[in-house]
């Protein structure tokens, strides 16, 4: 069976669209657990863009062994220098580098003639060459350029060392059957194809960038780009776990096999949306919260017959474990720990009873303790140790138009006590914690949502900060009593803030 190669882009085609600042603790968190999913290449970012990605590009590079870590650059030398740079400590380093090959690009973007696109293509891949020796050439908006073109462009870039060339649908107009007539095409007509990997890259703008890329994959292309849970600019890329899912249970039509161990997915897709605070919608492919669940009476009936009446791809493959054990205020250590196991999570001594104390506090609130509400416990003991910590708060409201809000935040070991009005709770809390923090970005999104079902459910804020610098920071708190919930959101987002600070160039 054909390799196909799992190239993730996350952090650089997923990150940089959505505004989203993450900081490099949440890259690297990001890093190590895609090398658990067996991805073969983690595009960290565009080293040129910002000093941030510059850093975590650097630090990918210097932390994630094992796989292949890979920066952006455009077709100009000042770019493939940073990223070199940014590669250095890389164990198998990759430059991408690229032009766009489209009539609308050449002309319009660019205003090079079409000679002009090739001697740049062809001298950015030798320029990059005297760095690394895996380079990818991207030919961007490969799908709307003429086929001919394209094919001169490709056999020229891999004469100048290219390894691997990316076909990208840059703008998601393919149709899937066009798609993967163009990636035969291009295998067909290229005379040194044979030297070079081929990929395909595709976005969702009409829903099809799964179907795509699959298309691609099946006419002979032997590297596939994405991102977990799809996102990514406008509508979003290739959801790779979408690809991987359909490679896995449709193997027969492939004819290719990748290293993915699929049990890592479930986590995988959490910890990016976590990050990230995309939200994965309930009823997404693979990765939603309903993508198992059986609602419809019919079904449910057909499934406790068996399971292959209504399920295609058993939850385990994807780590989602059937769990016959409920845990409960009267569990005990060990059945906290088995749970924790089935869900991916190996943890022992002072963290097992660190975790186990505040699950007694979770299920003292709570009948039962669900999967949803494990996860909530790991994130919160795995993240970054906080510098302001919420110790009390009170609301009062006269139940019309004011609530009025008492804080005490820990910072760096100081506790500070103030108070603040608003229209409202949330907003007589935010004021507060402003008051005290000194903060002044904006608040640019606040959502709310129920983590497991029922009364006593968890509750998980987001909340979204806009600072001066136009960067967007990302912030998730998780209580049974929502307003805790929105001010350790709220706190969260600053404390990350203050992290980027410190580690940015
Ligand atoms: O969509 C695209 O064309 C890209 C390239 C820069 C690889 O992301
Ligand atoms: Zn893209």
């Amino acid at each position: 069976m054909r390799k196909l190669h799992v190239f993730d882009t996350t952090l650089r085609d997923g990150e940089q669209s959505l505004g989203i600042t993450l900081n490099v603790k949440e890259k690297l968190e990001i890093g190590h657990q895609l090398v658990k999913l067996g991805v073969d290449i983690i595009e960290a970012g565009f080293p040129a863009s910002s000093p941030g990605d510059m850093e975590s590009v650097r630090t990918l590079a210097k932390e994630v062994k094992g796989v292949i870590i890979c920066g952006l650059t455009r077709a100009v030398a000042p770019d493939i220098d940073l990223c070199a740079e940014a590669l250095r400590n890389a164990e198998y380093p990759r430059i991408h580098t690229g032009i766009g090959v489209s009539p609308v690009h050449m002309e319009k973007k660019l205003k090079l003639s079409p000679d002009q696109v090739v001697e740049q293509a062809v001298a950015a891949v030798k320029y990059a060459k005297k760095y690394v020796s895996d380079v990818e050439f991207y030919a961007e908006d490969a799908f709307r350029s003429d086929p001919s073109f394209l094919v001169r462009v490709i056999e020229n870039v891999i004469t100048a060392g290219a390894t691997v060339v990316n076909l990208p649908d840059t703008v998601g107009y393919a149709n899937p059957w066009e798609y993967g007539e163009l990636i035969s095409y291009v295998i067909n007509n290229v005379k040194n194809i044979d030297r070079a990997i081929v990929s395909v890259h595709c976005h969702n703008d009409l829903g099809m960038a799964t179907a795509n890329s699959l298309a691609g994959i099946k006419a002979g292309a032997s590297q596939v780009e994405g991102t977990i849970n799809g996102i990514g600019e406008r509508a979003g890329n290739t959801s790779l776990e979408e690809v991987i899912m359909s490679i896995y249970t449709r193997r027969d039509g492939y004819g290719v096999e990748s290293k993915i161990n699929t049990r890592e997915i479930s986590a995988t897709s959490r910890l990016v949306s976590r990050i990230t605070g995309v939200t994965v919608p309930d009823h997404k492919a693979i990765v939603g919260a309903n993508a198992f669940n059986h609602a419809s009476g019919i079904h449910q009936d057909g499934v406790l017959k068996d399971r292959e009446t209504y399920e295609i791809i058993q939850p385990e493959t994807i780590g989602v474990p059937q769990n016959i054990i409920s845990l409960t205020a009267r569990s005990g250590r060990h059945a906290l720990q088995h749970c924790l196991e089935e869900l991916g999570y190996t943890i022992e001594g002072a963290q097992l009873d660190d975790v186990y104390q505040r699950f007694l506090q979770l299920a003292d609130q709570k009948k039962e303790v669900f999967d949803q509400d494990l996860y909530v416990l790991m994130g919160d003991s795995g993240g970054m140790e906080s510098s302001i910590v919420l110790q009390s708060m009170s609301i009062a409201t006269n139940g019309v138009e004011m609530a009025t809000a008492t804080v005490i935040l820990e910072i760096e070991g100081i506790l500070i006590t103030d108070a603040a009005c608003g229209n409202g709770p949330v907003n007589a809390l935010f004021n507060t914690i402003d008051r005290i923090t000194g903060n002044t970005a904006i608040l640019e999104d606040y959502t709310l949502k129920s983590v497991t079902r029922s009364s006593e459910a968890l509750g998980e804020a987001t909340v979204k900060l806009r600072y001066e610098d136009g960067r967007l920071v990302v912030g998730k708190g998780f209580s049974t009593d929502i307003i805790e919930a929105s001010a350790k959101a709220y706190i969260n987002a600053l404390d990350k803030r203050g992290l980027r600070n410190e580690q940015e160039v």
